[in-house]
């Protein structure tokens, strides 16, 4: 059976760290638009090229460009089974790109779970961030502290002005597919205020009940 889970939320409230433990759980891939462009950029490629400033401004990257990569990552044999797709889609024609992907090989999505993390966390989550550049390991300063021995490094637009730039953009591009799922009966909301944990086991909770419906 082919699972395809897209999480949904504001910059910073946890996609990340959950997409890593619901991908491990079901075996499926975990594709984070944020990561693949990151990975671009490091690598100097053409698409890295062409979408670094991009990133390092807070906006959003074409459409075009944006759905190009997932295309091309969704022919990779770990996908093959589903994923969990993280920071894709967020604009309503990334949206529909990704309802005609699914469609040519007789998918749909599955669920779609909405956490939902009120703005004044998010800029202290995300100014607080590391990660650890050997492990991919998300920490936070904070809330989960990184052990001694990681190599961490701080995203560029993890500094506070980008923040609110990413909030902004999060505002007018991307919260109106909570209506879109919401109308498709996909969505599933999920309190992302509670500790890391009580994310995971809610969220893990939601999609074992509905895959037993
Ligand atoms: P992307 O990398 O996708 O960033 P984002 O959506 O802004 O999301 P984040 O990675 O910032 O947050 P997250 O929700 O994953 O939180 P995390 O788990 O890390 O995109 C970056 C840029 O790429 C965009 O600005 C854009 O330019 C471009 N881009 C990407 N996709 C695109 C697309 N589809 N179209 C166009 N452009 C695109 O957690 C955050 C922090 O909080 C961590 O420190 C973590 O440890 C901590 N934390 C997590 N959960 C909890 C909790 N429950 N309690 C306390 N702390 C917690």
């Amino acid at each position: 059976m082919q699972l395809y889970f897209v999480m949904l939320g504001p910059p910073g409230a946890g996609k990340g760290t959950q997409a890593k433990t619901v991908s491990q759980e079901l075996d499926i891939a975990h594709i984070s638009t944020g990561d693949l462009f990151r990975d671009n950029i490091a690598r100097k490629t053409d698409l890295g090229k062409q979408v670094e400033e991009i990133l390092a401004s807070g906006a959003l990257v074409p459409d075009k460009l944006t759905v190009e990569m997932v295309r091309q990552r969704f022919q990779e044999s770990d996908a093959k089974n589903g994923a969990v797709l993280d920071g894709f889609p967020r604009t309503p024609g990334q949206a529909k790109a990704l309802d005609s992907l699914l469609a040519e090989f007789d998918a749909s999505i599955a669920l779609v779970p909405y956490v939902r993390v009120s703005d004044n966390l998010l800029v202290e989550r995300l100014t607080g961030r590391r990660t650890d550049e050997q492990t991919g390991k998300i920490y936070h300063l904070k809330y989960n502290p990184p052990p001694p021995d990681a190599k961490l490094t701080h995203r560029p637009d993890d500094q506070e002005d980008t923040v609110r730039r990413r909030l902004q953009e999060y505002e007018k591009n991307t919260a109106p597919l909570i209506e879109y799922y919401r109308e498709k009966g996909v969505l599933r909301e999920i309190d992302g205020e509670q500790a890391i944990e009580a994310v995971t086991a809610d969220l893990l909770g939601i999609i074992k009940a509905d895959m037993t419906a």
